[in-house]
């Protein structure tokens, strides 16, 4: 209803990932470039990406997923990597071969990677979203498989993304600490770049980006800090009020009334 209201053709501000709504934010564009680089010219090794909740490291996750396909590389994405080291192994095994009849033995697993590594160095990549969930075992299975090289570099490449607490469940791997090659914190948006993204998904959506009015623009702004998820939640609900009240615009006073609602997300 909303979406027809407003004519929509979908809606804008949906709390998920979705590529179609891509937003090249500074810190999006940077940290891509970054990761991409050091997997197509300085191939194996390890990356870490950092930021807090809802500011964009799934979305990035996805996005290296994708293009690293299309890049003819063999990306495995990994969500939950609270798993055990014969789960973990498991997994990789089956996404980057393909075998279904799985070994019961932790070292034939890493036989396997190892001998798929070689037979195609630096063309695998594990992306591991909420990294900040590994434990200890997962860290030295990850320490073990960045051993595997060649004189031209790592056998394979490894993008750790997770909350900031990531960093500091590192420092205890001194090892891998030394083997990160890039370490990059996606920070929330600015003013200017917060305007852009609510009037780039009103677009994305086939809406009059101008529904938002400057004076809105500015308190989402405050209220959320520049944190895409709770933008996307505050258009979302003043988009909802605007309908309630047979406006067409959103103004100053609406995201007020929101404010109220959501200030233990702020804090
Ligand atoms: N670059 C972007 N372009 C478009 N939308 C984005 C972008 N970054 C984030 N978003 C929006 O913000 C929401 C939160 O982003 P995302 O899930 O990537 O954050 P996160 O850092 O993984 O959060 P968490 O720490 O909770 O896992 C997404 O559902 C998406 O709608
Ligand atoms: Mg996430």
């Amino acid at each position: 209803m909303i979406e027809k209201y407003f004519g929509f053709t979908k809606d804008p501000f949906k709390n998920t990932v979705d590529l179609e709504f891509l937003f090249w934010a500074e810190n999006i564009r940077e940290s891509y470039a970054r990761v991409l680089y050091q997997i197509l010219e300085a191939k194996g090794g390890l990356s870490l990406i950092l930021g807090e909740v809802g500011c964009g490291k799934t979305t990035l996750a996805k996005l290296l997923e994708k293009d690293l396909k299309e890049k003819d590389k063999k990306p495995y994405l990994l969500y939950d990597p609270l798993l055990s080291s014969f789960a973990f192994l498991s997994k990789l095994v089956k996404n980057f071969t393909g075998k279904k009849e799985l070994p019961r033995s932790k070292n034939t697993l890493r036989e396997i990677l190892e001998e798929k590594f070689k037979e195609e160095p630096f063309v695998y990549v594990l992306l591991v979203d909420e990294a900040q969930l590994l434990r200890k075992p997962l860290f030295e299975e990850i320490r073990l498989l960045l051993n595997l090289e060649i004189p031209e570099g790592k056998l394979f490449h490894i993008v750790l993304l997770g909350q900031p607490e990531l960093r500091k469940k590192l420092k205890k791997y001194p090892a891998l600490m030394q083997r990160i090659s890039i370490a990059y914190t996606l920070k929330p948006y600015d003013e200017k770049e917060t305007e852009e993204y609510i009037k780039h998904r009103i677009k994305r959506a086939g809406g009059d980006e101008n529904i938002f009015d400057k004076s809105a623009v500015k308190e989402i702004f405050k209220a959320t800090n520049g944190y895409p998820r709770l933008i996307n939640t505050f258009c979302s609900n003043a988009l909802f009020i605007a309908f309630t009240k047979g406006e067409k615009k959103v103004n100053k006073r609406i995201i007020e009334l929101l404010k109220k609602d959501f200030e233990f997300h702020v804090g």
